[in-house]
């Protein structure tokens, strides 16, 4: 019996040793290296190949305001697609301690992101897929007591799927927690603008910001920065 368990303590010794070894390899790869590694070539506007993700000039506004928060430890978000706003997170964030998110998965390069996140950041990560109205409610039980310090909601752009995401990410939220939702128009129209909207007068959130960001390229993006109402 002793010797069993000093076969198994130096075995998961091993095991641990190897993991922080195939980690430390990705130290000095980028997401968009190790994507193409695998074959994907995305781009920040949508195209034939992938959906499109935040623009320079919105991760310029991105990192701005992550620059102003203090103890920001938990991320969630939904709508991790090929990594780009997840890496942007893990890159600015000194203190994040856990970065949860889900995606529907319908694209080959998000499995491709997610083994590089599990790689190089392991336990710090986690992936659930599927569709959010069932993952999310599912995740809320299975870890009934994870709270998130920042929400970014940027999954399926349908009315409903928004008010859902929004409703059930408010049960991972605690008091000051921000929540970022991505593509929100100004004038609030839009599925997008309006479910917002439904989740303002219906006293769920309040807005505090709408952001817009113009790039030459990559075109306009506009996306939102709001709190939770807690009775
Ligand atoms: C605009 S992309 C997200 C971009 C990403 N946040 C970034 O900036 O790098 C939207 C993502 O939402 C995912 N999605 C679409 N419908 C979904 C659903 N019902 N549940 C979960 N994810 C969904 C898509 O697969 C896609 O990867």
């Amino acid at each position: 019996m002793r010797k069993f368990m000093l076969y198994l303590a130096t075995l998961s010794l091993l095991l641990l040793n190897v993991s922080i070894l195939v980690a430390r390899e990705l130290d000095n790869v980028s997401l968009n290296d190790y994507l193409r590694q695998h074959g994907f070539y995305l781009y920040p506007i949508n195209s034939p190949v992938n959906e499109g993700y935040m623009s320079d000039s919105q991760k310029e506004q991105f990192n701005q305001r992550l620059s102003t928060y203090k103890n920001i430890h938990k991320v969630l978000e939904i709508g991790l697609n090929g990594g780009h706003s997840a890496e942007n997170f893990f890159n600015n964030l000194e203190d994040l301690e856990l970065f949860a998110s889900f995606d529907i998965n319908h694209h080959a390069y998000t499995g491709c992101a997610v083994n590089y996140f599990y790689t190089k950041f392991q336990n710090r990560f986690m992936f659930t897929p599927g569709d959010s109205m069932k993952t999310v409610p599912k995740f809320i039980k299975n870890y009934p007591f994870f709270r998130f310090d920042l929400i970014f909601i940027d999954g399926c752009h349908a009315y409903d799927w928004v008010i859902s995401d929004i409703i059930h990410c408010k049960e991972m939220a605690h008091a000051d927690t921000i929540l970022w939702v991505d593509d929100v128009p100004s004038d609030l129209s839009g599925p997008i603008g309006e479910a917002v909207k439904k989740c303002q007068d219906d006293g769920i959130i309040e807005i505090i910001q709408i952001h817009q960001s113009n790039h030459p390229i990559q075109y306009a993006r506009s996306w939102l920065e709001a709190k939770f109402i807690w009775q």
